[in-house]
């Protein structure tokens, strides 16, 4: 099967599930076209000679909900897509069904999905390094696997697991904070943040109503003054290291 383009398309406030996006579209081109829709989405069309390679991290099981509205202004118009969920080696429990389905609904034909593991973005120390080189390779294979599959002519979706109704997601009571002796006002964490949850003229008055935890403003601060409380999320780090102790290995499905 003949492809005119390919494109990734993720939200990543971390940068995790762009690198994983971009490892498997570099089994097919070796630029592709890059929409980040982490701050903001555009109006987008594609068409049938189109592969996406759409990617979202997991939050609490789930793909962010932020992303889901954001890809209500995609029109998939017949394009084939691989859909990728990157989580912090926990589990990523129903986001790549979710993922699926929402490429579906807005006009992809889901040929191809895989999970794939990254450094925890709220905690660190869970899953460092990754993804690392053995990430790196199975999404290399991934990638030619795919390619092989639609050199053979096959457009068919793959089982892909988890269950509906999803899981139920309650968000994150951890909010990140600006530290005013840092916080040189810049705007930059205001005019990124996905959901609008930082006044530009008094960043450190984060919006928990608003805020998804989605640690964008955390790491795109250029002078670090931003960071979850530390007491908060040494709690967070206790729970979460028990559930992630054994390492994940990444799940492709085609
Ligand atoms: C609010 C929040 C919820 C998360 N929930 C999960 C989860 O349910 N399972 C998991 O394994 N990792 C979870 N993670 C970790 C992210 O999925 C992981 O770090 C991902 O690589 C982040 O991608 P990014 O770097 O592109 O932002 C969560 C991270 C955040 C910030």
């Amino acid at each position: 099967m003949e492809i005119n383009s390919v494109s990734t398309l993720y939200f990543s406030p971390g940068g995790s599930t762009r690198a994983i996006a971009r490892s498997v579209a570099g089994g097919f081109v070796s630029e592709c076209r890059d929409i980040d829709f982490t701050s903001r989405a555009d109006a987008l069309a594609f068409g049938e000679k189109d592969l996406v390679i759409l990617a979202a991290p997991v939050f609490g099981g789930r793909i962010p909900g932020v992303f889901a509205g954001f890809l209500n202004s995609v029109n998939g118009g017949g394009a084939l897509a691989a859909v990728l969920a990157v989580y912090g080696n926990r589990d990523y429990d129903d986001a790549l069904l979710e993922l699926a389905d929402a490429a579906r609904a807005r006009g992809f034909r889901v040929v191809a999905a895989g999970a794939f593991i990254a450094r925890h973005s709220m905690v660190p120390e869970i899953a460092a390094g990754r993804p690392d080189s053995g990430d790196k390779e199975a999404a290399a294979a991934f990638s030619r696997a795919l390619r092989e599959k639609l050199e053979s002519g096959d457009t068919s979706e793959p089982r892909i697991p988890g269950s509906r109704p999803y899981k139920e997601y309650g968000g994150v009571p951890l909010h990140p904070g600006a530290n005013r002796a840092r916080c040189v006002k810049c705007g930059k964490c205001a005019r990124e943040c996905p959901v609008g949850a930082i006044p530009e003229d008094a960043p450190y008055k984060t919006d928990a109503g608003r805020c998804i935890t989605c640690m964008h403003c955390v790491f795109t601060c250029p002078n670090y003054a931003r960071a979850l409380n530390p007491v908060m999320l040494a709690a967070v780090r206790t729970k979460l290291k028990k559930a992630c102790a054994e390492r994940k290995l990444p799940e492709t499905y085609l």
